[in-house]
């Protein structure tokens, strides 16, 4: 008996040390770690995915996991992370780990890199990572290239196969339509697959976003319970695969939407993945956010470090009726709000085909001599004598049929050449996978700053979805148009960052149907939705907020639902990038005074908004009653907003309790933003609290009233 037990012993230490003579890839944020091990078959597979472990000797002791990035056509039953077919027409991949290196790029950064490689075909994918060690954030992309003598035929090319196990999961998508973006829906998986996915090309997330959230063995909470977010970095379609297999065990696939996009590859190219980026929460989907809006604004936003400029925008105001004067005029409503910026919307281009509605115009970049004789030149001008800065509308990727682009270069326009046009919103979307085109986009942005230098910043629209997809460019390639398209908008952004490096830009489609990572390397900010309808707002700007700072949602002051208050309005969009789209005659002399003080509690408070932790307090998902608040990094300022949407009639209110701020600090709370004449009734409003007060007990901030919203500065002394 003794024997056998010392033989049994014998054999798993044997195992152990086996064990830990294989190699072991260790991915380490801070707080989080992905390991790999590689099996003996040669083979890679994830074996850990979770908090930091900090005892080497315990790896040996990890399950082995699933296959780190699964190949069709071999053992597996479920979704496989890469299909190859091969130049025999073998359409199997089976990869083994050769290698992996690490590096530093910068402080606080790590890139690892496994290369794989199958003993059949000359084929490499090099799996990437780079781990963001205080943000908790890790990037993953992969590399595939072969060697073979024609072109591979890739048919699935994930950026990220992720694995998990545990008791359930719990899926959170995003998905709306043209002004009802990322509306949250909860579910939980169970056997079989759940895709997200969009098809639209172009204006890719008009239905859905690039984002999601799993919630391990419960529901997502905000403060407590595991959570792992993640993001696609790609102007297109995308695709997340959530795949429950017959054992429970949970694989995560994400990337370029496949669909329709077959790539060939040719001999020693690289067919380099998009981006994937995720966190993994150990205290729920808040502290996941943070994790992504620090991450973002230190590595990923372009001039994430700079702050952003209010404005006012035309296009609400006038729609396409303006002229010169009215222009003009409207910029004098600029100087008065005190924003810093003045922005000309659509309907200032075209002469054949001027641009007096949204059917025509689109493609022909000359200013409507009859609307503005003096050109853009006046209007740059005339802000400059006021003091603001200007900015420009633009749809560059887009053509109107009634255009005289489309009728010079019809070979240029996305569109099969024997079926009928179909026309969304009225137009076409230009073919960027075809250089002359990509010259011809860039063309235009450098066009109108090498003629007119003073303009600040673009607001860069995109309004129909790829349709009737055919390219006169890719000939036999067109399973790549989808792909091509979209690395052809990047070679025309990077061109425009090369050359205009300080240049702000707004991404827009038409609302926020294009807001992802890989765009805002090029953009400032983006246009979360047409719909500016307050209430709403909140919804949408929560949603957003889940993987995005506050820096790069615009929210604007318009005349939707004007049932509620302008400072309802103005306070809700003062929780994001400020701006308006109003004119001050729809407004009366209290409301334009409440907005240029608003204004100037923006200035004093942008710091915090746009640079502090966000604590998402109350969700409006929840109920009546909704309150977010962000607090400065060094803890010494906070500001606090809180919304009634639609209470009942003597329904119980409870405190607010407040997060993030220090609770041995003495801090001053403050009603601010109040309409002119009217008083706080926020009970302690200038009265010193401990951090430990409104943390645990918390303020009484919700009232009864419908469309009520308060801001709340708190500040330590
Ligand atoms: C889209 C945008 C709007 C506005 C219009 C102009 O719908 O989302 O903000 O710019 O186009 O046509």
């Amino acid at each position: 008996m003794k024997k056998v037990l010392l033989l049994q012993c014998l054999f798993c230490l044997l195992c152990i040390v086996k064990a830990t003579a294989d190699p072991v890839v260790k991915i380490q944020t801070n707080a989080v770690e992905l390991i790999y091990k590689v099996a003996d078959d040669g083979r890679l597979y994830q074996c850990y995915l979770g908090k930091r472990l900090h005892h080497d000797s315990d790896i040996a002791y990890l399950p082995q996991g699933g296959e780190a990035y699964i190949t069709h056509g071999m053992e597996d039953y479920f979704e496989p992370a890469l299909h190859i077919v091969h130049n025999d027409k073998n359409p199997s991949t089976l990869l083994r780990y050769v290698n992996h290196t690490e590096n530093a790029p910068e402080a606080g950064v790590k890139e690892t890199v496994i290369t794989l490689r199958d003993d059949q075909y000359p084929v490499t994918v090099k799996l990437h990572y780079v781990a963001y060690e205080q943000e908790n954030i890790i990037k993953t992309f992969t590399e595939i290239s072969h060697q073979e003598k024609k072109p591979v035929s890739l048919e699935k090319y994930a950026s990220s196969m992720l694995h998990l196990n545990r008791s359930r999961y719990f899926l959170t998508e995003f998905s709306g339509d043209w002004a009802s973006e990322v509306r949250a829906t909860e579910r939980e998986l169970d056997f079989g697959k759940k895709v997200v996915d969009t098809k639209l090309g172009t204006r890719g997330n008009m239905f859905c976003s690039p984002f999601f959230q799993l919630a391990m063995d419960g529901k997502s909470r905000e403060n407590e319970g595991e959570v792992l977010v993640g993001t696609l970095g790609w102007t297109g379609n995308f695709r997340f695969v959530f795949e429950v297999d017959n054992a429970g065990c949970l694989r995560v696939i994400s990337g370029i939407n496949p669909y329709a996009s077959q790539y060939s590859l040719k001999p020693y190219d690289i067919f380099r993945t998009p981006d994937f980026y995720f966190t993994y929460s150990f205290d729920g989907k808040g502290e996941a956010s943070r994790n992504f809006h620090n991450w973002a604004r230190k590595y990923q936003v372009k001039d994430g470090d700079r702050s952003r400029m209010t404005l006012l925008n035309n296009w609400e105001a006038t729609y396409f009726d303006f002229d010169e004067e009215k222009l003009i005029g409207l910029m004098d409503d600029a100087v008065t709000l005190g924003v810093d910026m003045f922005l000309l919307d659509d309907g200032w281009f075209g002469n054949k085909h001027p641009r007096s509605s949204d059917h025509q115009g689109l493609g022909d970049w000359t200013e409507t001599q009859d609307k503005l004789p003096n050109g853009i030149g006046r209007l740059t001008h005339a802000a400059k004598e006021k003091g603001i800065k200007f900015g420009l509308w633009i749809e560059p990727e887009m053509v109107n049929p009634k255009s005289e682009l489309y009728e010079r270069h019809k070979d240029w326009v996305i569109h099969l050449p024997n079926r009928k046009e179909y026309y969304f919103r009225n137009q076409m979307v230009l073919d960027l996978s075809n250089p002359k085109v990509q010259d011809y986009v860039f063309g235009i942005v450098d066009g109108l700053m090498t003629k007119y230098p003073d303009i600040a910043f673009f607001k860069w629209d995109c309004n129909s979805p790829i349709t009737n997809i055919y390219s006169a460019y890719l000939k036999e390639n067109q399973t790549h148009l989808y792909i091509d398209y979209v690395r052809g908008l990047y070679k025309v952004l990077e061109r425009v960052k090369a050359k205009y490096p300080k240049l702000p830009m707004m991404l827009c489609a038409g609302g926020g149907g294009r807001s992802d990572y890989e765009a805002l390397k090029y953009f400032t900010e983006f246009w979360c939705s047409d719909n500016t309808d307050p209430v709403e707002r909140l919804y949408i700007q929560w949603g957003f907020s889940q993987v995005f700072p506050s820096k790069v949602m615009c929210a604007h002051v318009t005349t939707w639902n004007s049932s509620s208050s302008v400072k309802f309005r103005t306070d809700v969009a003062m929780m994001c990038k400020l701006g308006f789209d109003i004119k001050l005659t729809d407004m009366n002399r209290d409301e334009v005074a409440y907005c240029r003080e608003a204004v100037k509690n923006y200035n004093s408070l942008k710091g915090v908004v746009l640079d502090g932790d966000q604590y998402r307090l109350v969700s409006p998902y929840d109920g009546n009653h909704t309150s977010t608040m962000y607090v400065a990094k060094d803890k010494a300022r906070a500001v606090l907003f809180a919304f009634d949407l639609f209470p009942r009639y003597a329904e119980k209110m409870q405190p607010v309790r407040l997060q993030g701020l220090e609770a041995d600090r003495m801090y001053r709370v403050k009603e601010t933003n109040l309409m002119p004449g009217t008083r706080s009734s926020l009970r302690g409003n200038e009265q010193l609290f401990s951090g430990e007060y409104l943390m645990n007990v918390g303020l009484q901030v919700f009232t009864g009233r419908k469309m009520n919203s308060r801001v709340i500065e708190v500040v330590a002394e």
